[in-house]
């Protein structure tokens, strides 16, 4: 979770690497059981070529890579060392659960059942991602990015591309991060699913309407309903395609 823009409000240690300061981040990471359900990833999808932007300590490259998938995760947060980021994950968490137990009544807890399993879950999820990043920045699946930069990567080297609980959610980053993160991420992959629609206080993202306005002429939009709704009323994806000439 991003600090500056969000409701969440966390300053402790500062480790600055470039422009690019940790403690802006609030680590929290999720799995690839809930990414397949958030991003409606059929068994086709799966052995699609994916880079997911935002990734942060999320375990779904991990656990996509045991499974022989090919994930490539993007950023900023991949420039620090291991221990870097673990002792950004042990100093935020306990504050991110309080501020969740205040704000309970936001989310849904028929699937994630309650603030130990919440963090249970999460942890999991963040542990197996440490275990996994020296490896994986080894092989080159942790490639340190700043959206809205442009990434390395030649046009069309993916054919998915992913965004969980980054654009769209932190409304606050501006339209124009938005539309500059989204043309970069469109001109590298085939097709691009964001997650959820919803801005930090759960109301539908002031960015939305005019995402879809501004690429719905070159690309085919699609918003549909998903089983994944933790934070209340976040339940839609969006896709971005390519059309088919
Ligand atoms: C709430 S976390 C989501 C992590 C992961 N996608 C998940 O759903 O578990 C948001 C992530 O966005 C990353 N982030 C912040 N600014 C970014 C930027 N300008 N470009 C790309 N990622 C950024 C943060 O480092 C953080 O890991």
């Amino acid at each position: 979770m991003f600090t500056a823009k969000g409701n969440y409000t966390l300053v402790t240690t500062r480790i600055t690497k470039m422009a690019f300061e940790l403690k802006s981040v609030v680590p929290w990471g999720r799995n690839m059981g809930e990414y397949k359900i958030m991003f409606d990833l059929s068994n086709d999808d799966l052995n699609h070529k994916i880079i997911s932007f935002g990734d942060g300590p999320a375990s779904f490259n991990y656990e996509m890579t045991k499974l022989g998938k090919s994930v490539t995760s993007l950023d900023p947060i991949y420039q620090f060392v291991k221990d870097e980021i673990q002792q950004r994950i042990a100093e935020t968490k306990d504050t991110i659960l309080e501020q969740i137990h205040n704000n309970r009544d936001k989310f849904l807890w028929t699937t994630i059942k309650s603030i130990p399993d919440l963090e249970h879950i999460r942890m999991e999820a963040m542990n197996a991602f440490i275990e996994d990043f020296e490896l994986g920045k080894v092989q080159g699946r942790y490639v340190c990015h700043e959206l809205p930069m442009v990434t390395e990567f030649k046009d069309l080297s993916f054919d998915l591309g992913l965004s969980s609980h980054f654009l769209i959610l932190y409304a606050g980053l501006g339209l124009d991060f938005h539309l500059k993160s989204i043309s970069e991420m469109l001109r590298i992959c085939k097709e691009i699913r964001i997650f959820p629609l919803l801005n930090l206080n759960g109301h539908e993202s002031e960015v939305l309407k005019e995402i879809i306005a501004y690429f719905e002429s070159d690309f085919e939009i699609n918003i549909h309903k998903v089983d994944y709704e933790f934070q209340k009323g976040g339940n839609r994806l969006l896709k971005i395609t390519r059309r088919v000439k």
